[in-house]
């Protein structure tokens, strides 16, 4: 291996480098690319050993899968059963930030470690471009996680990848920052009735109204938790957090929400007019500075629990557990 081999590129996204990226992951590596939620961290999800050098680079345990990215109904549909209810959400949200699990093929070619052994496949189709040109140019399903370590802060721009990964991944496809900020919501049609297993951008309510589809919210604390990724710690700084916080305390940095007196270097706020969704694109962003402070706490506003509140305060909840 060269020298050159060993170091990052980070490339606009364009014919080119797309072409760059396909071949990297046809030969077993993984590349950086943007979704519309968050930045994902792709390979070949029919390569078993490129699959477990992104377990280990994420620090991911091996029981959590992954989801598996393709670039139409038509593919999903090679590895998936999917039912008459997947076609309907499939063909409402599809491109665009719902993953669906489905019960697995037998025949299907995705590894096993992909999807942590499991019966189920879990399958989105990303509305982000350079996502859906890049699953087009590899010609096969992509693997993609969140591109964050294990536990820490999704990536939401390119330069979180950087700092997460260094030159441990050869090229990040550089498109700014995500869309939505946080990550596609995960409902699983494996069985009646249908539940919501991860939050996510679109919520039960808005399924319901699009495609009468009942879902139903896991209740963290009484359903058994079928999406191994909700056991685990998750979306946390290194500082810990303290919740529904009206004003910082001494020592603490401060994550605002809508109208407050708190202004200083160390106060970020989500959305000064109080919008939701642009909080959502800032969370993950602002929180990720304020853990490179030099406070020892990073207090958060309360977040109203309507609409994508709910996803920001579920978020929030998990990043506080640390
Ligand atoms: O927005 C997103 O979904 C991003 C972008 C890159 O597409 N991806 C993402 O992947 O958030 P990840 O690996 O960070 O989260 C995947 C979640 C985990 O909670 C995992 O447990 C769950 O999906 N999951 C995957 N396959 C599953 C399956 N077969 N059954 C149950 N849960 C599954
Ligand atoms: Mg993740």
């Amino acid at each position: 291996m060269g020298k050159k081999d060993l170091k990052l590129r980070i490339l606009n996204d364009s014919t080119n480098s797309i072409n760059t990226a396909s071949k990297l992951i046809l030969n077993g590596d993984a590349v950086a690319v943007m979704a519309e939620t968050v930045y994902g961290l792709a390979v070949d999800a029919s390569n078993k050993s490129a699959i477990k050098n992104l377990y280990s680079l994420k620090k991911r345990p091996k029981n959590n899968p992954l989801i598996i990215h393709v670039e139409s109904i038509n593919m999903a549909l090679e590895f998936g059963k999917g039912n008459e209810d997947f076609l309907i959400l499939a063909g409402t949200f599809w491109p665009g930030p719902l993953t669906i699990i489905l019960p697995q093929k037998k025949k299907s070619s995705i590894s096993k470690e992909a999807t942590a052994g499991l019966k189920s496949v879990a399958l989105r189709m990303p509305k982000s471009k350079v996502f859906l040109r890049l699953i087009k140019k590899v010609g096969k399903p992509l693997a993609a996680p969140s591109a964050n370590l294990s536990g820490y802060i999704s990536a939401t721009d390119s330069k979180h990848v950087q700092e997460c990964f260094k030159n441990n991944i050869k090229l990040i496809l550089d498109s700014g920052r995500c869309e939505y900020g946080l990550e596609s919501t995960v409902i699983n049609l494996t069985k009646k009735p249908y539940i919501i297993e991860r939050m996510g951008v679109i919520n039960k309510e808005e399924i319901f109204k699009k495609t009468k589809i009942l879902t139903i919210e896991k209740n963290q604390k009484k359903k058994k938790i079928v999406s191994p990724g909700q056991l685990f710690k998750h979306y946390s700084p290194k500082k810990p957090l303290r919740l529904n916080a009206k004003y910082p305390k001494i020592g603490e940095s401060f994550l605002a929400f809508g109208s407050t007196f708190a202004d200083s270097k160390y106060c970020l706020n989500l959305s000064k007019k109080s919008n939701l969704k642009e909080a959502a694109y800032n969370l993950f962003y602002y929180l990720r500075k304020l853990d490179n402070l030099e406070k020892k706490k990073i207090a958060v506003s309360p977040i109203p629990m309507r609409g994508l509140g709910k996803t920001i305060n579920e978020r929030l909840r998990r990043a506080s557990l640390g």
